[in-house]
């Protein structure tokens, strides 16, 4: 019996149709993947289940009522909680406070209603025990991982009640470890006979966790489809309507014997001690990725050769030219361009249209005001952008079109377009196709390989092994904030990178 029903349902936003007549139901006890293009609808179908969007038609029906202009209230009183692209939880509150947040208990203590948090801790500790969290719920939210902010999102769902929990891209910032450990608590969470709808990019995650998969393509609905009957790579050509080449394959780039690298980072330590005695060297032309376990470093080791965080030592030299950097736009002035791991928190101006953000980063360069600039709307700055929207099938309505209003794909696109319009020599990529469809994917590395091809140097930091073995010359692994291998990547395996990952005793 399908438990809630999306019938018909089409959102328009001004200018773009982000939902046209699609269906979807839900079944409690499964877990239903939505899958899709970057800007396919995904988000906006959830965000209409929580009463974000009200959809400009169509019905929804719960538990076989029918439920007409759902408020994000009406959402929660009907047993409907989602955890966001990006979380929500509230940092300088603790745990339980996150957990019942808007509805505290109380208690009267001398004719005066406090807070009973005898109650509070005691009803969290039952969630959080439930779900396998071993955390103190007085914890504050600010000190825990994204993972376990992630599980006390689901905490405060099951203590509400929950039904259905929506999870939109759960595990893009999961580690291998931690997503295993989501994985057992989707386990649990269906055999309390709860409904999941599960929005992900990482293909292999949908047939291991899967039971149903719905197919959006630009808004439109394509098919429903049992994941036991079908193989992962059935799925993309439904997605993208072509097949796309199994994976980029570059040339690889031959170093000669006595060949001088061009850029050199020596005995790198951070301050904070996240990464601690950095050498490495990379050569004109060549893309060297950095692999280890999420928190080994590897960022940490980026911003400081970048200088966006204080190193306590270590030099970089550029053609044997030692640079001094001494925050991120010395670095951006001598040549070196960086995509952060967290574009949404760092990647982009909110209010910028999408011309406008592809074109920052090269007026800052060209920039003689330490900076700053009044920046002239040209024509060629257009042109620019209008190319990578393009060459990145970037959906949106044109390059006037706001930033914050695309998806949160197509955001990471524009972000990465900003940096490879930027006329740099060294590139640093951290996570560059996190949260991006398989088919933008391999134009991303086949945009990475041009360039190197035209004589940039290129870091890539990833946390997707195939990634790093088809796009990479040679990978460094980080572990506990050191180097623990070097590896070409014609004699690199994933067994013999994991193994330099993790610690063994
Ligand atoms: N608030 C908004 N205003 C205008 N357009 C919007 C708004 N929210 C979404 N859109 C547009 O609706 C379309 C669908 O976006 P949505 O966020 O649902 O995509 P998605 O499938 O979640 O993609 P991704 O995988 O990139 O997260 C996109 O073209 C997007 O630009
Ligand atoms: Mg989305």
């Amino acid at each position: 019996m399908e438990y809630l029903k999306m019938n018909n349902i089409t959102m328009k936003f001004p200018g773009v149709v982000a939902l046209d007549n699609v269906s979807f139901d839900l079944r409690l006890g499964e877990v239903h993947v939505l899958l899709g293009e970057n800007g396919a609808g995904k988000s906006t179908l959830v965000k209409i289940l929580s009463g974000i969007y009200t959809p400009t038609s169509g019905e929804i029906t719960i538990n076989g009522r029918p439920v007409s202009d759902l408020t994000p209230k009406g959402s929660a009183d009907n047993k409907i909680a989602i955890i966001y692209q990006e979380l929500s939880v509230v940092d300088n509150l603790s745990i339980a406070e996150n957990m019942f947040l808007g509805k505290l208990p109380t208690k009267k203590k001398m004719g005066i209603t406090v807070v009973d948090k005898e109650f509070l801790y005691a009803e969290s500790e039952k969630y959080l025990k439930e779900i396998g969290l071993k955390k103190n719920p007085s914890t504050l939210v600010q000190d825990i991982s994204i993972s376990e902010k992630q599980q006390v999102e689901i905490a405060k769902a099951l203590c509400s009640n929950a039904k259905v929990i929506i999870m939109d891209e759960p595990t893009s910032s999961l580690s291998i470890d931690e997503t295993k450990n989501m994985f057992k608590i989707i386990e649990h969470l269906k055999k309390n006979n709860i409904g999941i709808i599960y929005i992900s990019h990482k293909l292999p995650e949908i047939k291991e966790i899967g039971d149903r998969v719905t197919i959006l393509k630009d808004g439109k609905y394509v098919k429903t489809l049992n994941i036991s009957d079908l193989e992962v790579k059935d799925l993309v050509p439904l997605m993208i309507g072509r097949e796309i080449k199994d994976k980029f394959v570059g040339t690889k780039r031959e170093i000669a014997p006595d060949e001088q690298p061009t850029f050199v980072v020596k005995n790198l330590t951070r301050k904070d001690g996240t990464c601690r005695n950095i050498n490495f060297e990379v050569y004109k032309g060549e893309i060297l990725g950095f692999a280890g376990l999420i928190g080994a470093g590897r960022s940490e080791c980026m911003e400081g050769i970048f200088g966006a965080k204080t190193i306590s030592s270590g030099e970089v030299y550029y053609n044997g030219k030692k640079l001094k950097i001494h925050n991120p736009y010395d670095a951006m002035k001598q040549g070196i361009a960086m995509v952060t791991e967290n574009r949404r928190e760092t990647g982009f101006f909110p209010n910028f249209p999408i011309w406008k953000e592809i074109a920052v980063s090269t007026s800052l360069k060209k920039s003689t005001l330490g900076g700053f600039t009044g920046m002239v709307q040209t024509k060629s700055e257009k042109n620019i952008a209008e190319k990578f929207t393009k060459k990145l099938s970037i959906k949106c309505t044109g390059v006037n079109q706001m930033t914050y209003n695309l998806s949160g794909g197509n955001q990471q696109k524009v972000i990465i377009s900003k940096w490879l319009a930027v006329d740099s020599n060294i590139f640093i990529f951290d996570e560059p196709t996190k949260g991006i469809d398989v088919g933008a994917k391999s134009e991303i590395y086949a945009i990475m390989r041009s360039m190197a091809e035209e004589g940039k140097t290129i870091i890539m930091v990833s946390s997707e092994m195939p990634e790093l073995l088809s796009t990479c010359d040679r990978i460094i692994v980080f572990r506990d904030g050191e180097i623990s291998g070097i590896f070409n990547s014609d004699e690199a395996t994933e067994e013999k990178i994991m193994l330099a990952a993790v610690h063994l005793s």
